[in-house]
């Protein structure tokens, strides 16, 4: 990796991520002006913030997918905008994404969709243990039944969990989580949580949950950060922050 040793020989001793002063725009829009945030070790942190207010935006930013105009992330020591594309592709082995539309390959079953980050990293690997994996991610999510299910046929709730189980499945030790559990019902939703809290737990994972459903604030944050205006605002306990009487927090919570 440029300017550091390779990030597995360092993910044990290094803070997951460090973001100093990220601006990006998009032309007029001004969407992250000198955004910074520390994700620390075993951490769940979520960034909470309006619909439009960056959030994807700045998840996108940390796994590669789009270019700040200034400011520096850094991954387990590796300043992202220095690495090759190579590199950035063995990081983002390190940090799973869920997407918030799933991004499951609808012409594929669960199975070949769980299968396919796997054969892409880890090529060395027997078909035994690719199935045992793909079992075990399924078990995870508590469906090994749907293995050879097509996406369509799955619900919401479902097409989640295996969104979930594909993200974990090259056992990254950061998870980030883009609003995992909107558009989902209330009983769903509880569920989702409960699977990230249980997974957080087994594999020891430190995570960005990107969320306005106050809900799943409550029950996943070990940390809140408030995204207003481009910037860390404030951030707090969802205790602390649902205690604050001050009104651009409070909207949050009424
Ligand atoms: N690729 C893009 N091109 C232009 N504008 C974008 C792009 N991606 C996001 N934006 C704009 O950036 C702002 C923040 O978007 P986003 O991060 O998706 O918000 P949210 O907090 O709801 O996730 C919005 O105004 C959106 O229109
Ligand atoms: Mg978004």
């Amino acid at each position: 990796m440029s300017k550091a040793a390779p990030a597995d020989k360092q993910s044990n001793s290094q803070i997951p991520i460090v973001i100093k002063g990220l601006c990006k725009d998009f032309g007029e829009n001004k969407v992250l002006r000198d955004f910074s945030l520390k994700l620390n070790k075993e951490e769940n942190l979520v960034v909470l913030g309006r619909s439009g207010s960056g959030k994807s935006v700045l998840i996108k930013c940390i796994i590669g997918l789009l270019k700040p105009d200034s400011g520096k992330i850094i991954v387990f020591g590796n300043n992202v905008g220095l690495l090759t594309h190579h590199e950035l592709d063995m990081l983002r082995t390190q940090v799973g994404f869920l997407f918030q539309s799933n991004a499951l390959y609808d012409s594929m079953t669960v199975r070949e969709n769980l299968e396919f980050p796997l054969r892409r990293h880890w090529f060395e690997l027997s078909q035994q243990e690719v199935d045992d994996m793909v079992m075990e991610a399924l078990n995870n999510v508590n469906l090994g039944h749907t293995a050879d299910m097509m996406p369509a046929e799955l619900s919401g709730g479902m097409a989640k969990r295996i969104a979930l189980a594909r993200t974990m499945i090259l056992r990254p030790k950061i998870i980030l989580y883009d609003e995992p559990t909107t558009g989902l019902d209330p009983v769903t939703a509880r569920e989702i949580e409960h699977l990230i809290l249980q997974l957080h737990i087994k594999y020891k994972t430190s995570s960005i949950i990107i969320s306005h459903d106050m809900n799943c604030v409550k029950n996943t944050a070990d940390r809140v950060v408030l995204l207003l205006n481009g910037k860390c605002y404030t951030e707090g306990t969802f205790e602390e922050l649902k205690n604050s009487e001050d009104e651009n927090v409070r909207q949050f919570f009424e």
